[in-house]
C-alpha cells in the first residue's frame, strides 16, 4: 500500500520544474482525467502519486497498471475482472483494478499501447463509471479518477486511428507535460547529490565524499536520454564502485555507459583528487548562436534563483553571488519580471 510518506521526494529548483509543481498542484483538486506526457525516467509515475495524494480522493486507493506489460485479453481482465470460468483457466471471480480503485485514482501507464476495444471500456468508466466483468451479465458502476501515461505521440496515433480520439478528448482535460532532464540541467548537480547521499546511506557511510569536478562535468554534459532514472542508475552505480575501492576522494570515476567494452576505447575522466564541485556547464546547442546560448542561460540563472527564493531579489542576488546591482541589471536586460499570481 502506497502512502504519501512512503513516496521518494521530488527533487529540483529549475524554473520549469517549479512550474511543473505548481501545475500538479493546481491540477490536482480538480475531478478530472489527467494525461501525464514525458520521455522514459521523467518522473510521470512519481506525479501520478503526487496528483493523487493532492486531490480530494487521497486517503483512498492509488491504482497502477501498466498497459504495455500486459496482452490484451490479460489488460482486460486486469481491469474490469472476470467471473468465475470467463474464460480457460479464470477459476474464481475476480475484482479488477477499476473496482478496486473505487473512490480513488486508476494511474494507467504506457496508456497508447492499450487496445482499441480496451480503450473502448476505458472510455466508457470515464464517462459514464460502468462496466461489466469478463463473463459477467451484471453492470457495474465505480468512481475512479483516470491518470493516464505515455511518451506517445497521443494526436498523432488518434489521427492514424490507433488512439480512440473520443478516449483522448476526455483524458486530455489536462495535459502535463514533463521536461526532459537536459533541459533543466540545473537540477543535474543537486539530483546527483540526492541519489549520491542516498546510496551512501544505504551503503552504510557516514558521509557522501561528494563529486570531483571532473565527475560532474561528465555530469552536467551528458545528454540523459533515460532522464531522471539513468541519472540516479549511474549515480548509485559511481557511489558502489568507489565504496568498494574504499576511497575517501570525491568521486571522479563516472560510467555512463555500462555496456562500453573495457577494449574499445573509453573517453578517460583524470583523476583531480579533492577537487570542489564544479558549478553547472550546459552543454553547447550547435542550433543556435553562441550569444543566445548565453543569454538563455543568465536568463535561466536569474529566473531559477528568484523563483526559488519568493522572488526576493536580495536572497537570489546572494545565492547567485551577484550584488544587488548586479541581479536588477540581469532582470532589466532580460525583462524579467515576477509573474502575475495565479488563482
Ligand atoms: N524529480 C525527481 N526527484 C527525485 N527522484 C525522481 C524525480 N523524477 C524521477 N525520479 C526518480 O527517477 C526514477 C524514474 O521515475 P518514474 O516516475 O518511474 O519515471 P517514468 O514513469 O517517467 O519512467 C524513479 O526512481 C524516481 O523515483
Ligand atoms: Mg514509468
Amino acid at each position: 500500500m502506497i502512502s504519501p510518506d512512503s513516496l521518494p521526494p521530488l527533487i529540483g529548483q529549475s524554473a520549469e520544474f517549479l512550474a511543473l509543481l505548481d501545475r500538479v498542484s493546481m491540477v490536482a483538486p480538480v475531478d478530472r482525467p489527467v494525461l501525464v506526457i514525458g520521455e522514459r525516467g521523467t518522473g510521470k509515475e512519481l506525479i501520478g502519486a503526487r496528483l493523487h495524494f493532492l486531490s480530494t480522493r487521497w486517503s483512498r486507493d492509488y491504482v497502477k497498471v501498466n498497459c504495455a506489460a500486459l496482452s490484451e485479453d490479460l489488460l482486460e481482465s486486469e481491469l474490469f475482472g472476470h467471473e468465475a470460468g470467463a474464460f480457460t483457466g479464470a477459476k474464481g471471480r475476480h475484482m479488477g483494478r477499476f473496482e478496486r480503485a473505487n473512490g480513488g485514482t486508476i494511474f494507467l501507464d504506457e496508456i497508447a499501447n492499450a487496445s482499441l476495444r480496451v480503450q473502448e471500456k476505458i472510455l466508457r468508466v470515464v464517462e459514464y463509471g460502468e462496466f461489466e466483468r469478463i463473463g459477467g451479465e451484471k453492470t457495474l458502476t465505480t468512481d475512479v479518477r483516470v491518470v493516464g501515461a505515455t511518451n506517445a505521440d497521443l494526436p498523432k496515433l488518434a489521427g492514424e486511428g490507433k488512439f480512440r480520439a473520443d478516449l483522448l478528448d476526455r483524458l486530455a482535460f489536462e495535459v502535463i507535460n514533463l521536461p526532459p532532464l537536459r533541459v533543466r540541467w540545473e537540477d543535474i548537480p543537486i539530483l546527483a547529490q540526492h541519489f549520491g547521499q542516498s546510496m551512501a546511506r544505504e551503503l552504510g557511510q557516514e558521509h557522501f565524499v561528494g563529486f570531483g569536478m571532473q565527475a560532474m562535468r561528465s555530469l552536467m554534459e551528458h545528454n540523459w536520454p533515460g532522464n531522471v532514472r539513468e541519472l540516479k542508475n549511474v549515480v548509485e552505480r559511481a557511489v558502489s564502485r568507489q565504496a568498494a575501492r574504499h576511497l575517501d576522494d570525491h568521486i571522479n570515476d563516472i560510467v555512463l555507459d555500462p555496456f562500453a567494452r573495457h577494449w574499445a576505447p573509453v573517453k578517460t575522466v583524470a583523476n583531480v583528487p579533492n577537487t570542489p564541485v564544479a558549478p553547472a556547464i550546459p552543454t553547447a546547442n550547435a542550433d543556435m548562436p553562441f550569444t543566445a546560448q548565453v543569454n538563455l542561460l543568465e536568463r535561466n540563472l536569474i529566473k531559477g534563483a528568484l523563483s526559488t527564493h519568493g522572488w526576493h531579489q536580495g536572497r537570489a542576488a546572494k545565492a547567485l553571488g551577484i550584488s544587488y546591482d548586479q541581479i536588477r541589471h540581469y532582470m532589466r536586460k532580460h525583462d524579467i519580471k515576477r509573474p502575475a499570481a495565479q488563482n
